[in-house]
């Protein structure tokens, strides 16, 4: 038997206790042991339910328990979750967690801490809820080098774009309506402006290229710009637009953004609808694999952090190496990376198209019927700094600009 801990009782910590006690016989088969939870940490009552008798509001209790060999930490957010974990591991204990903003923050230190202890740091559920992809890229994709990472890696934002796309609705009322749904938080903010995102590709970054990615590094843009006009240009371009974070490896550099990205509708992340998220990963000997499923959700994401308790009861007293160094990814300065971009300009007078098209050597323009106070352009790609260069030298009114799929 093993003794396990779960800190926090909220919707994914009461889904880690739903995972165990309905399938603890598979649980216990995989594991090669019992998992007992021994106690569940939270601050409220919870009268009336399972947890009641084994609840408690004291983290030291479960730190100097010497049976509790493994602690999942649910609570999300940096502190108190960095303290928990901290301790919890230099006591020699495993600690799974689903909080991407420890991981992003403090992974790398964690894992280190993890290794000299003989203990273990995972943290499937931090990326991608349900979807493995932590483990594939720390145990399957060992052979390559990961060239490439791309993902819809929120299911907040992905469920908005497909609803404006599939229904011509405009960004704030899919937002309500999301929100009145359960789906976006009453504070959006981390979802909509792409904070969420940069966590988990920050985390997928570090574990792909071995360094540590900053995710206060990368660039980071949120979707609160997307109109339904931008959306109907996409369509007209047989293209769809998801929020996208992606990575590439150049040299001993990487380039890294999360933004908007006009995706071909023949490209299989453009097929990722609702709140679905999806993971591709491009490695010089494997080519490109993807990984989809379920990014959010109580019950997905639980069975995430379950199957690291089971990981960690499988290797007590034995590290799983994770490669995560200390030292830190360069990250190519967003200027300097090569773009394709879609640039709506308002028509100021007759000879604006001429101008545009005249500063954007060989770029497609775009007409749009029912917009006749627009057009776009469809640039070729070059430097973002030098399209923006061009914009300011130019000076036309730019109602939106849109990245697009090399
Ligand atoms: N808010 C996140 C999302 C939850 O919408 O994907 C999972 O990290």
């Amino acid at each position: 038997m093993i003794d396990i801990a779960i800190l926090g009782y909220g919707t994914v910590g009461s889904g880690v206790y739903e995972v165990i006690k309905n399938n603890q016989e598979i649980v216990d088969r995989k594991s090669g042991k019992h998992i007992n939870i021994k106690y569940v940490l939270d601050l409220r009552k919870f009268s009336g339910d399972p947890v009641e008798d084994i609840l408690t509001d004291d983290f030291e209790k479960i730190l100097n328990d010497e049976d509790v060999k493994i602690v999942a930490e649910v609570m999300g957010g940096v502190e108190p979750a960095y303290t928990f974990a901290k301790k919890a591991l230099l006591k020699g204990k495993s600690v799974v967690t689903s909080n991407k903003e420890l991981v992003a923050s403090h992974g790398q230190e964690l894992i280190a801490i993890a290794a000299t202890k003989k203990a273990n740091f995972l943290f499937e559920a931090s990326v991608g809820g349900g979807i493995p992809i932590i483990r594939p890229l720390c145990s399957s994709l060992t052979a390559d080098c990961i060239l490439e990472i791309k993902g819809i890696l929120n299911g907040t934002t992905n469920y908005i774009l497909t609803k404006m796309a599939y229904e011509g609705s405009g960004f704030d009322e899919t937002l309500k309506e999301a929100q009145a749904l359960g789906y976006a938080e009453k504070d959006p903010t981390n979802d909509i402006e792409g904070f969420d995102s940069v966590r988990k590709l920050a985390i997928l970054s570090s574990l792909a290229y071995k360094k540590t990615v900053d995710f206060r590094d990368i660039y980071t843009e949120g979707i609160t710009k997307i109109t339904k006009t931008d959306i109907e240009y996409a369509k007209a371009l047989n293209s769809t637009i998801k929020l996208i974070g992606e990575s590439r490896l150049k040299g001993d550099k990487i380039d890294a953004k999360v933004a908007p990205l006009m995706i071909k509708n023949t490209h299989p992340i453009a097929m990722v609808n609702g709140v679905f998220n999806a993971i591709f990963i491009n490695g010089d000997m494997s080519g490109d694999t993807m990984y989809y499923g379920s990014g959010a959700g109580k019950l997905p994401t639980a069975s995430a952090v379950v199957s690291d308790i089971i990981d960690a009861a499988r290797h007590v007293g034995v590290n799983i190496r994770i490669d995560w160094d200390d030292e830190k990814m360069p990250i190519i300065p967003l200027g300097d990376t090569k773009v394709c971009a879609m640039i709506r300009f308002a028509k100021k007078d007759a000879k604006t198209e001429e101008r545009c098209v005249a500063a954007f050597d060989g770029a497609d323009i775009i007409r749009l019927e029912g917009h006749e106070g627009e057009f776009a352009l469809l640039t070729k790609a070059q430097n973002e700094s030098d399209i923006k260069a061009i914009l300011e030298k130019l000076g036309e009114e730019v109602l939106s600009f849109i990245r697009m799929e090399g």
